[in-house]
């Protein structure tokens, strides 16, 4: 039995990853922890708020004081830091937010994680700490010896937490590792980000907003390849390690939001070219060996058939992303931290 906080659990990934440690593994406690501001979505995690092993927290990993009590009552085993503020382009538009949670926040997690002597502290990291890479030379890939160089100040948040987490290690002994992962796409994302908003807008025959000329390239992966990655190498990953994780499943975005119409089957000429996001990075592309050959993973999903499943899920789950795009998903929040 171990005790597994995850934070972030109401956003995108962790909601996945929440639903996917309750099945793999029955005999775990998890505690969810989520500030829920506008990324968090409790209709995420409708079908398990009733499970026995879980418990929701409504709580900020800013604040000291109460992540300090919450780690002395609980007495976690493990910590899966997903809580950030996650979406490029709120950074170049307000990049405060970013510095409070994915820096401050981390490090308060890190102080508690040391003071109650967790057996493993985890930060989900991104490849966008990497900076990008020429768009001509396809040979070129980010290893975890790649030095970082990030672009937007929510890249350079996630570095410099990345920054800290191996700080703790080195200064205090805390037993950490960190995964840098590239582009998710699945269930339960949020419409701000490129695949639910196509999907969404192309479902509504609004105009699709690529950005540039679309050449940008990005690394997709299925979020489910993400959790499993994430499961080995919090049980058997080496402390101390960076883990990248990826499929090599490129594609520029023209390809993408392509793709998408023609699954829905509406037109091209939807595809509307704005002007192009500050500082862009051109291309992220994953070298996955270490966890592949240490760890024995296997990215489940090629791209092919996980965009065909992930737009199936946004058609069968109309509700959910219409009640984000309206404002209502935020009552549900409301309701259920009430009860
Ligand atoms: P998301 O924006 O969907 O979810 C973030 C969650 O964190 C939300 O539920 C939000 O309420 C919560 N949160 C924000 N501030 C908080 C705070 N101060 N205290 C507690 N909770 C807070 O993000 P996501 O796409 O699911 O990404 C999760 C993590 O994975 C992030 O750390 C991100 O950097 C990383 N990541 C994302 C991707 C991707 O493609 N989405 C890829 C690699 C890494
Ligand atoms: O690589 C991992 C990262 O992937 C994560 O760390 C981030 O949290 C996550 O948001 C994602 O960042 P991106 O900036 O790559 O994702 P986004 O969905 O915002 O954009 C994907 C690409 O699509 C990017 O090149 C910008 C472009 N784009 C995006 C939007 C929202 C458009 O052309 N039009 C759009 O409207």
């Amino acid at each position: 039995m171990k005790k597994v906080l995850i934070t972030g659990g109401a956003g995108f990934i962790g909601s996945n990853f929440v639903r996917y440690m309750l099945n793999r593994y029955p005999e775990y406690k998890i505690v969810n922890l989520d500030l829920l501001t506008y990324a968090g979505n409790l209709e995420s995690l409708k079908e398990i708020e009733n499970n026995p092993n879980y418990k929701f927290i409504k709580g900020d990993i800013a604040d000291r004081e109460f992540i300090f009590k919450l780690f002395e009552e609980e007495k976690f085993d493990i910590v899966v830091n997903f809580a950030a503020e996650s979406h490029v382009d709120r950074s170049v538009t307000g990049p405060g937010i970013f510095i409070q949670t994915n820096v401050v926040g981390t490090q308060v997690l890190l102080d508690a994680s040391k003071e109650f002597k967790v057996e493993r502290y985890h930060q989900v990291s991104t490849d966008e700490v990497y900076g990008d890479l020429p768009l001509d030379r396809p040979d070129l890939f980010f290893t975890e010896s790649t030095p970082l160089n990030p672009s937007s100040p929510y890249s350079a948040s996630k570095a410099s937490a990345d920054f800290l987490v191996h700080a703790y290690h080195r200064t205090f002994g805390l037993p950490i590792t960190i995964s840098r992962c590239s582009n998710n796409y699945g269930p339960y994302h949020f419409p701000e980000k490129l695949i639910p908003l196509m999907i969404s807008r192309a479902l509504n025959d609004e105009s699709l907003p690529v950005y540039g000329n679309g050449e940008n390239v990005r690394d997709w992966l299925h979020v489910e390849d993400h959790c499993s990655a994430i499961d080995l190498i919090i049980h058997k990953g080496r402390v101390g390690e960076v883990y990248n994780v990826g499929g090599h499943n490129e594609r520029t975005n023209l390809e993408v939001v392509k793709t998408i119409l023609k699954a829905l089957g509406k037109p091209e000429s939807l595809i509307s070219y704005v002007i192009d996001r500050p500082g862009h990075d051109l291309r992220y592309a994953i070298d996955p060996d270490k966890l592949e050959s240490e760890l024995g993973w296997k990215a489940k999903y090629n791209f092919d058939t996980g965009i065909d499943m992930t737009i199936k899920w946004y058609l069968d789950n109309r509700d959910w992303w219409e009640n984000i795009l309206s404002g209502e998903y935020k009552k549900y929040d409301e309701k259920y931290t009430n009860v």
